[in-house]
């Protein structure tokens, strides 16, 4: 019989009626943390199924100041924990100093993707953009035993126990952590080397930075990446010997941000650009690649064969939908979540080291996104991608764009398309890629309100 206990309580000032389409419905924010123990189960899980899944996930607890954006929730990290058959579940608030101030406050004092930093009420802030609440609410990995909470627009990482979900506090690195610039959600951990790879970017030269932390928990390496100006990365890819940046046509409009404002265009005459650098190479050892113009939000892997690089993510057709929505304005931000309307889909790029050359194509015409794979198998190849797929009735907007670049080759579908929770054991690193997956991770959308 399930046994729920509930933990506590987060100050909540949102309206009990609520109908703010971003927090009503799927999208109803949690305030209350619990401990839930055997849980019932439908079907029959595998005995040998031992371990916990972790997700991270937006969850507002004040009005925003102007215009909430989904991606401005604290973060929450939800915990569902397997073992003789057995289920719990726990979920607990990432306790960052954001989230701790607005507690004290009682109102949201930062303003978020889509309002204007001049509305914040403090000077300070995190972020790339500046003046925003490091909500660390993006992505979840575990690193040295330690799951690590971070933010898509660059701050600071929080640790917490993986199996308590106890605060322990933020990264630091041994005082080394990059507190000027903070740190990039989606940084990779490499099981084979327990190392963590991350990258920060921001609105001043050199743009972007990428590091490397032991599996020790020293940053050990630590670089500038010059580009031609500010952009907006999302992910990063890695190979056994390689590093995979990204400098994608989707940026602020230099214009715009020269005058304090931040919004993102998409460029179809700039092509897209990877590069791929030594794991612990210097700025100058990076090459870059260019590619059909197009904006990545997630890579699903990247690996090596002979010369070449392979790097797998989501190509996406159309990366600025039409602002036109059925409702208005607040359909806006439903329309850079929706995949179909996105047009996202598994795609390959190829780099040859020695020629030079590269190749592209697509490997599934169904729309997915926020793919994951069995982690031992990260950086090497590989035989599985676990995707979301997306049941467009669930978003109520309208079909918009045409995909672009439709001469792509149509390549081979190694990819099996399902729901992202996949029941599975880890392999070992290095063995076969039997489609198995370590529980893990993040689920986030597009940030572009
Ligand atoms: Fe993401």
């Amino acid at each position: 019989m399930v046994d729920v206990e509930v933990y506590g309580k987060m100050l909540s000032t949102l309206p009990e009626d609520d109908d703010h389409p971003y927090r009503s419905g799927p999208w109803r924010p949690q305030s209350i943390e619990y401990d839930a123990t055997d849980l019932d189960v439908t079907g029959e899980l595998p005995d040998d199924l031992y371990g916990v899944y972790l997700r991270n996930t937006e969850n507002p607890l004040h009005p925003a100041i102007v215009r909430y954006h989904p991606f401005d929730g604290d973060a929450m990290i939800h915990k569902v924990s397997f073992r003789d058959g057995k289920v719990s579940y726990r979920n607990r608030f990432v306790r960052t100093d954001g989230l701790l101030a607005e507690q004290e406050a009682g109102r949201s004092l930062w303003a978020g993707i889509a309002e204007n930093p001049n509305v914040s009420t403090r000077p300070d802030g995190w972020g790339a953009r500046g003046r925003m609440k490091d909500a660390a609410s993006t992505d979840v990995v575990v690193h040295a035993g330690v799951a690590v909470a971070s933010f898509w627009q660059c701050g600071d990482l929080y640790r917490l126990d993986p199996l308590t979900l106890d605060d322990l506090g933020k990264c630091s690195w041994g005082g080394s952590f990059p507190s000027d610039l903070g740190v990039s959600a989606h940084t990779k951990v490499d099981d084979h080397t327990g190392e963590l790879l991350f990258f920060n970017y921001g609105t001043t030269a050199p743009y972007l930075h990428y590091g490397v932390v032991d599996a020790g928990n020293r940053l050990v390496h630590y670089v500038p990446i010059e580009l031609p100006g500010p952009r907006l990365p999302h992910d990063m890819a890695y190979t056994e010997h390689y590093a995979i940046l990204n400098d994608m046509p989707l940026f602020w409009e230099p214009e715009l941000l020269a005058r304090g404002r931040y919004a993102s265009r998409f460029h179809p005459d700039i092509p897209s650009r990877l590069g791929v650098i030594p794991r612990r190479g210097a700025s100058g050892d990076i090459r870059w690649f260019e590619f059909d113009p197009t904006y990545v939000l997630h890579w699903t892997n990247a690996y090596e064969s002979g010369d070449e690089i392979i790097v797998e993510g989501f190509f996406q057709g159309c990366p600025e939908p039409s602002s036109a929505g059925p409702s208005g304005p607040k359909d806006k931000a439903f329309r850079f979540l929706a995949q179909d309307i996105m047009q996202t889909r598994l795609h390959r790029w190829r780099m040859n080291l020695a020629t030079g050359q590269t190749r592209e194509e697509d490997l599934s015409q169904t729309c997915t996104e926020f793919g994951t794979i069995n982690s031992g198998f990260g950086g090497r190849p590989y035989r599985y991608n676990y995707a979301a797929t997306n049941e467009t009735r669930l978003v109520p907007v309208q079909r918009a764009g045409q995909a672009r670049h439709p001469d792509r080759a149509r390549g081979a579908i190694p990819v099996r398309a399902g729901r992202v929770l996949q029941r599975g054991r880890r392999r070992p690193a290095g063995g076969r890629d039997t489609g198995g997956r370590r529980i893990s991770r993040d689920a986030h959308g597009r940030h572009e309100p």
